[in-house]
């Protein structure tokens, strides 16, 4: 094997990490397994690793539109690391196999395809010279994919903020917290930073059938960092609007996104678009909290974004146990389009920004 790798910011094994790589290998949490288990898996850098992680971006033990983008990343960086390839052609014919696989695994989230392409450039690039240097030039770029991250959840983080006032009471949905991305998260790293700000934001989490991430991932991420959540089902959020919780009304919904269209409709996990229709006809702003990575430029309109149709098992069981008969057909996308003008706006590293005149999101 090559010198160990630095991928600087997700070294260190902590609780809010959906990820880290060490000389061993990639580690990941498996969220499948929490709130009740904090399970650590190690990929170790060979062909079967590189498997195992395709496996477990595949079945949501990590998951998150930028976790994936960065779980690919460090991926790949391992696996160029500890390539035994002698000359740059076979080491590149190995690498694009790796990207190919990843390529494979989860069709929604854009920020999975922006970390493979970022590598694919440097594969293309490659010319003779040695493979280290190209190798090195795969760790470089992973490691840029990850710091991108970390710095446009704390730039996301403190311009949402500004949106938020002491007292509100913010609803969400699915997860969008530090495992969900490399930093501190996306639509709940704006109540973090709000937190920070010292204004007493609380936040309504959804369960998000039909995996729960709200339920198991959201409540559990909230109550690690203090901050006040309530969980309800995904049905109950226009009651929720219509007649607030605990005598507070409900301020803003803040939510992640998997890809965004250049004209603002915003693919993100299942109910979300339902949730904006509540939003809308009870006048509750609607904000879509993701770094640029998750903005398709070549994405016109949400018709264009694909769309993950998921195992039929996954609505007709909890946790294997049956909750409808075994051969009940079922429809189970795993994300929903919400239209752009049910949003109210983007916050993004640069700002919180609007559609143009042309019905763009810039
Ligand atoms: O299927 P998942 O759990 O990967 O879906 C995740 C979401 O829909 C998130 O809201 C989105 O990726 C943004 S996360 C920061």
């Amino acid at each position: 094997m090559k010198t160990p790798l630095r991928l600087r910011p997700l070294l260190q094994r902590a609780a809010l990490r959906p990820f880290f790589v060490d000389d061993e290998g990639l580690h990941l949490l498996d969220q499948r397994a929490l709130p009740g288990d904090e399970r650590w898996v190690l990929y170790p850098p060979t062909a079967a690793g590189l498997e195992g992680i395709a496996l477990a971006i595949e079945s949501l033990a990590v998951r998150g539109a930028p976790a994936i983008g960065g779980a690919a990343a460090a991926a790949l960086s391992m696996m160029a690391q500890a390539s035994s390839a002698t000359d740059v052609s076979a080491f590149v014919v190995e690498q694009r196999h790796f990207v190919a696989r990843l390529r494979r695994t989860r069709p929604t989230a854009v920020n999975l395809f922006v970390a493979l392409d970022a590598v694919s450039r440097v594969l293309d690039a490659a010319g003779g010279g040695a493979v280290d240097v190209v190798a090195a030039a795969v760790v470089a770029a992973a490691e840029a994919v990850i710091d991108d991250d970390v710095l446009a959840c704390a730039a996301m983080g403190e311009a949402g903020a500004s949106l938020l006032n002491d007292g509100d009471v913010v609803i969400t949905i699915c997860h969008t917290g530090a495992l969900a991305t490399c930093g501190q998260g996306t639509a709940l790293g704006v109540v973090k930073s709000a937190r920070a700000a010292g204004k007493d934001v609380a936040v309504v989490a959804l369960e998000t059938r039909p995996l729960l991430q709200g339920a198991r991932l959201t409540a559990w991420e909230c109550q690690q960092v203090g901050i006040p959540v309530t969980l309800i089902t995904d049905g109950m959020a226009s009651f929720a609007m219509a007649r607030g919780i605990g005598g507070r009304r409900i301020a803003r919904a803040l939510v992640g996104a998997d890809r965004v269209a250049s004209n603002g409709d915003t693919a993100n996990k299942i109910g979300t678009y339902q949730l904006a229709v509540a939003c809308r006809h009870h006048g509750v702003p609607l904000h879509v909290v993701a770094p640029r990575s998750t903005f398709d430029r070549a994405c016109p309109d949400g018709a264009h974004i694909p769309i993950e149709e998921r195992a039929a098992d996954e609505v007709r069981t909890a946790k294997g146990t049956p909750l409808s008969p075994s051969t009940v057909p079922v429809w189970n996308p795993a994300f929903d389009v919400t239209p752009a003008d049910l949003i109210t706006s983007w916050v993004t590293e640069s700002g919180v920004v609007v559609r143009d005149d042309n019905g763009v999101v810039g």
